[in-house]
């Protein structure tokens, strides 16, 4: 049995990850920002999830999430850093605050939790799951500055392997498209036309909590660094 904070537990891959844990024996931890749906997930999980309230961008609310998922769980096993958002467009039309929400979000946030995590997973020969993405690999036009964010959870995660490779377990899940609600904080209206179709014909959020369940459970002495996945055949 793990004990498994995760970030944006609140809607898509973070909740459908939190609900397979949970029916694989462990104990979850989840933060977002609406405390509406994380209490109606909670309530439908039961006493093995409990939650904070709080903004990944805000290290008072790390801080606070942290703690609290301590105190809930005795300690953090496996943290997993799957806030994040897209926010697509193309670069001459983009809005700079929606640049700077994904940098804040997709970076600072993962950076804000392993910040705080890092000394005590070391000891605990712990775990850490980032959400990358295919744009962590590739640059796509209208979601460049997503994809640098990506690339950045990558470097990230491989510098905790060359570092602590050792004593901790590092993992960047890589999903191609997912449907969840994820594309539609995109706001250029053509550009969700053209992309909505793409996302509802994605994988479905539990095919990537499986794999989250599958780098968690990977035997001793094995550490799952990437796994890639995309919708198929
Ligand atoms: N869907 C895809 O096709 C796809 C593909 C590759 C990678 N990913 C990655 O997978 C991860 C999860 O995305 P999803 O598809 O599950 O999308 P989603 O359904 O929109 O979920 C995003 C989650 O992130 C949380 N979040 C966003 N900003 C936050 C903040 N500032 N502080 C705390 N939580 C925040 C949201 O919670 P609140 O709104 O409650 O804060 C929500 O729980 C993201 O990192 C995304 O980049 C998704």
């Amino acid at each position: 049995m793990k004990n498994i904070l995760i970030t944006g537990g609140s809607s898509g891959i973070g909740a459908a990850t939190a609900q397979l844990c949970i029916e694989k024996g462990h104990r979850v931890h989840l933060m977002g920002r609406n405390a509406s749906q994380l209490s109606a997930i909670q309530q439908n999980l039961g006493d093995q999830c409990s939650f904070s309230v709080g903004d990944v961008r805000k290290i008072e609310d790390c801080t606070r999430t942290y703690q609290d998922a301590c105190q809930q769980m005795g300690k953090v096993d496996v943290l997993i850093n799957n806030a994040g958002l897209g926010i697509f467009d193309p670069l001459k039309d983009a809005k700079l605050e929606d640049w700077h929400e994904m940098v804040d979000t997709n970076i600072k946030g993962i950076l804000n939790m392993i910040h705080l995590s890092l000394n005590d997973l070391i000891q605990h020969k712990g775990h850490i799951i980032n959400l990358g993405s295919v744009a962590s690999h590739h640059v796509f036009a209208n979601s460049g500055i997503y994809c640098a964010t990506k690339h950045a959870v990558l470097a990230i995660g491989e510098s905790i392997k060359i570092e602590h490779g050792k004593n901790i377990r590092i993992t960047t899940i890589s999903p191609g498209s997912v449907n969840t609600p994820f594309i539609h904080v995109t706001k250029n209206e053509e550009l969700l036309k053209e992309y909505v179709p793409n996302f509802e014909k994605g994988l479905s959020p539990f095919d990537i909590a499986a794999q989250m369940v599958h780098v968690i459970e990977a035997p001793a002495g094995v550490s799952i660094n990437e796994i890639i996945i995309r919708p198929g055949v």
